[in-house]
């Protein structure tokens, strides 16, 4: 039988409740696709961190290099450990190790699940480069504690790695309803967001089929809340990319439904799937966290792995399940009663 091996990282504080019940969800789908998912769970996690003083060993990335793909649900216990720590220390350079360089972050409402807007329509993908931009991690500190102290974070991008993301947002767009939004600052921003947008400009001859159009970011978040349904696809650098994701979970009924895809397209090296939301201290333990944008991750990884027909089980699971008003809205249904309704509905559906 054809067999996947995933690696499993459930993380930190709903980490763990999300990824159990999307592995449940998961195996269901791949047994009755008739394909195996094997997989194996590293305990990398601030908890980890406490015990080792490292948040994964440091052959960690050479341990993931050998799956077919990773599973994540969140990092972060910033009340024990620094997130400037545990971020570092695992997620980050999971991404940059494995040049997981598109970050594909779906934003449409699921059947029966009301949003804050009025607007329903709406189907946005947004695509936010993963690797460098404000992620670099480069700058410092100088004279530290003192009156005169000047901190730097400086906003790395270069001319292959802009041109990679833009390129692969045409793709999306030219296989979608055809319209890019590339997203920058460039009227405050003048060298990088400049830079982007004159990159923009030149690959824009390579894909006449596409519409592409430059946003400021303040006025595109703006639209994604006052007309999301007119925005197909958007391309964004790392951080303006990770503060519309949340704004667009936020438009498709929050945290709970959102979810991420972190693509080496090259497939030169795993790729991972995690939900856009991270371990939520204030409900951990409580057993309330919504596992959906868990397994719409995995739904993302299933289709990666080429596993189609598991993939749209997945999704047709999903959306059975929120049209019959279980797991809309935050706290009300447990992750168990979620999970529970899912993997019946992942049971009923042949073929
Ligand atoms: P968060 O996403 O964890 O939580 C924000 C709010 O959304 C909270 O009120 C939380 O209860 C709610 N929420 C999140 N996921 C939910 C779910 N599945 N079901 C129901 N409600 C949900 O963001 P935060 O509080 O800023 O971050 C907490 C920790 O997680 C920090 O350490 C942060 O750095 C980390 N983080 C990690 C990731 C990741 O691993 N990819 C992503 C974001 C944040
Ligand atoms: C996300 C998260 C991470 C990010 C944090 C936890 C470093 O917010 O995946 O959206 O900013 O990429
Ligand atoms: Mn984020």
């Amino acid at each position: 039988m054809k067999t996947h091996r995933i690696a499993l990282i459930p993380g930190d504080g709903i980490g763990t409740d999300v990824i159990d019940a999307a592995w449940s969800v998961l195996q269901r789908a791949a047994g009755l696709s008739g394909f195996a998912l094997e997989g194996t769970t590293f305990p990398w996690s601030c908890a980890f961190y406490k015990e080792t003083g490292r948040m994964m060993p440091a052959d960690g990335i050479e341990i993931l290099r050998g799956f077919d793909a990773i599973l994540l649900g969140a990092v972060g216990w910033p009340a024990e450990v620094p997130d400037s720590v545990s971020l570092h220390g695992l997620l980050l350079p999971i991404r940059k190790a494995f040049v997981q360089y598109a970050n594909i972050r779906p934003h449409r409402l699921l059947p029966g699940v009301e949003g804050p807007l009025k607007a329903e329509g709406f189907d946005i993908l947004c695509i936010r480069e993963n690797t460098e931009g404000e992620y670099s991690g480069a700058g410092g500190r100088v004279h530290q504690g003192t009156a005169n102290e000047v901190a730097v974070e400086t906003a790395i991008f270069t001319r292959a790695g802009v041109e990679r993301i833009l390129r692969f947002g045409f793709e999306q767009a030219r296989a979608r309803r055809g319209k890019l939004a590339s997203v920058t600052k460039s009227n405050a921003q003048k060298h990088s967001m400049v830079f982007w947008d004159e990159i923009t400009a030149l690959l824009a001859a390579d894909y006449p089929d596409v519409t592409v159009t430059s946003y400021h970011v303040d006025a595109l978040a703006a639209r994604m809340v006052m007309a999301p349904e007119s925005l197909d696809v958007i391309v964004a650098s790392n951080l303006f990319g990770d503060i519309l994701t949340d704004l667009g979970a936020a438009i498709q009924g929050g945290l709970g439904f959102a979810a991420s895809a972190n693509i080496n397209p090259d497939r030169s090296a795993p790729s991972m799937f995690e939900p856009v939301h991270g371990s939520a201290p204030d409900i951990a333990g409580k057993g309330i966290a919504n596992p959906m944008a868990t397994i719409w991750s995995g739904a993302m990884m299933l289709e990666h792995l080429g596993e189609s027909q598991a993939a749209a089980r997945v999704m047709q699971a999903l959306s059975a399940t929120t049209a019959r008003g279980i797991g809309i809205r935050p706290g009300k249904d447990s992750t168990e009663a979620i999970t529970a309704a899912i993997l019946g509905e992942v049971n009923s559906k042949k073929g």
